[in-house]
């Protein structure tokens, strides 16, 4: 099992969007092992997205992602961070595919509604960033799980 670090951003939070994103990824069978809201400060927003630190859009990006409340949540699942990805669509949620997250509810760039780890690497720097203390991860299998995967997948 692969885990991931998925955030609902202000767009999605202050669009009361937050309910229907997250039966997204529960039907699709992604377990939540943790779930958080909060306004994030923009130290830990500059952290989040250091890798763009030196991207001209950097400054509206972390002043949007600080600009409301959050739900940060850690997802778990084979192949997580694929089917997280391909769950949210194209960064331009004008262009993505119907069917998306983005392509679904989303129009703008910038305001695209969800972010997902794009890597084994980014999601443990991501997790450990907004779950920082073990015992706010819950280690648990849903009864319904084994009707996810088969036998062999498990
Ligand atoms: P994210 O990191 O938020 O999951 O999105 P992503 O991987 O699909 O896209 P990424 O290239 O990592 O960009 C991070 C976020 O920065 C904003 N952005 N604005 N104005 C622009 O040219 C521009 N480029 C990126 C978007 O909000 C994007 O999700
Ligand atoms: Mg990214």
């Amino acid at each position: 099992m692969e885990r991931t670090l998925v955030l609902f951003k202000p767009d999605a939070v202050q669009r009361g969007l937050v309910g229907q994103i997250l039966t997204r990824f529960e039907a699709k069978g992604l377990r939540v092992a943790g779930l958080k809201m909060r306004q994030f400060p923009v130290e830990h927003m500059q952290k989040h997205y250091d890798v763009h630190k030196e991207r001209p859009f950097f400054g509206n990006l972390v002043d949007f992602m600080t600009s409301g409340p959050v739900v940060a949540l850690a997802l778990e699942g084979k192949n997580a961070i694929e089917v997280t990805r391909n769950l949210m669509g194209a960064t331009n949620a004008a262009k993505a595919a119907p069917g998306t997250i983005r392509g679904d509810f989303g129009l703008s760039f910038s305001n695209n509604l969800v972010h997902g780890s794009d890597g084994p690497e980014s999601a443990a720097t991501e997790l450990a960033l907004f779950f920082p203390e073990k015992d706010e991860l819950c280690e648990w299998t849903p009864d319904a799980e084994r009707w996810v995967y088969s036998v062999e997948e498990r």
